[in-house]
């Protein structure tokens, strides 16, 4: 089964990773015996091309949608969306389908997913500038629809009435050009989940994300300097392991998520777990991004933590082969 591994200037703001984590995920595909090749597609006539005269069996994109934009990933609602295309042309690809996949990315239809199917949310409202927005209740959490790694997330992003959340709004707006989710504040714990496979064989592994309290300033939250900097620790999910696992077990289930995604938790101020979201393509830097590390925490093997890779990419893979019965 020959791969090709999607990529380009959205790679990393979209994806798993830079170039460097694409070439991981190569070598380790490699490895496992399967022939993978690196596509980098700065623009649509390159994935065109790409797609149009496939020389491979199934595609694994670090991106949703095709964009010059390197730093947020963006609507970008009229654009090429991977999935949309590769479905018409009956293209084979690794995670989840194109309706999916577009839900996971905005974060309001999500959570209406998941509340429609009984998966507990935090309450949440989507404003624009001059909505109404009696509906909120404060404190309040503002950030954009659709971004990853924490963008556009500061102290800031808790309102306390209603001049502080339109001020917000507007940031969100005017730097990221897409309207803000608005949600209960969550103050609890925070949690994520690696969850890999589909139907009777998925497994959802959760974790506890912690930062050492001296580096919040107001609220215990992963401000965007928080992230990607060696300040997060993963550790196991404790007496939260079982409730975790059934809640994103369901929200997986609810979402309709195929081979691999990343589920996002916090404790509410009742003490429950709450889905925050479902990220469609988790960061995959080896021994750096949540998921590696929640995958050793579950699977260590006495080889090490790149043979724990290895196995990790085996298991996406494979769960992919399956399906489509390569
Ligand atoms: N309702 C909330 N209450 C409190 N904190 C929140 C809430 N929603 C998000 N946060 C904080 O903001 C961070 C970023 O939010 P979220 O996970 O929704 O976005 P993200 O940038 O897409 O994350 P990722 O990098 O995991 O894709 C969370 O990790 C959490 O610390
Ligand atoms: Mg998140």
């Amino acid at each position: 089964m020959r791969i090709v591994l999607l990529t380009g200037p959205g790679g990393d703001a979209q994806g798993w990773g830079d170039m460097k984590v694409t070439e991981s995920i190569r070598e380790a595909a490699e490895s496992l015996g399967y022939p993978a090749r690196i596509a980098y597609v700065a623009e649509e006539a390159d994935f065109f091309r790409l797609i149009d005269r496939p020389d491979f069996d199934i595609v694994w994109s670090a991106l949703y949608h095709i964009t010059p934009n390197e730093k947020f990933i963006g609507r970008n609602a009229a654009g090429t969306w991977v999935a949309d295309e590769l479905d018409a042309r009956r293209i084979p690809y690794i995670g989840s389908d194109s309706r999916t996949m577009k839900a996971m990315i905005d974060k309001y239809q999500t959570h209406e997913i998941l509340a429609a199917g009984g998966v507990a949310v935090p309450a949440h409202v989507l404003v624009r500038t001059g909505d109404d927005v009696t509906p909120v209740t404060y404190p309040a959490f503002v950030k954009p629809i659709c971004e990853s790694r924490s963008v556009g997330i500061s102290d800031e992003s808790v309102v306390h009435n209603e001049e502080e959340l339109r001020r917000r709004v507007a940031y969100i707006e005017g730097e990221f050009d897409q309207p803000a989710l608005v949600e209960e504040f969550l103050p609890g714990d925070e949690y994520t989940a690696l969850v890999l496979g589909n139907g009777e064989t998925r497994e959802c592994l959760p974790g506890l994300v912690s930062v050492e309290d001296r580096h919040y300033k107001n609220y215990r939250i992963l401000r965007t300097d928080l992230r990607g900097v060696g300040l997060t620790r993963i550790s196991l999910a404790g007496e939260r392991t079982e409730e975790a696992r059934r809640l994103t077990d369901r929200a997986a289930e609810a979402m309709g998520c195929l081979d691999n995604v990343r589920i996002d938790m916090r404790v509410d101020a009742a003490g429950r777990l709450r889905i925050i979201e479902v990220n469609g393509i988790p960061g995959l830097k080896p021994h750096k991004s949540w998921a590696p590390q929640i995958y050793t925490l579950y699977h260590a093997s006495p080889l090490g933590e790149d043979e724990d890779y290895r196995r990790l990419i085996g298991a996406i893979v494979e769960s992919a082969r399956r399906r489509y019965g390569l």
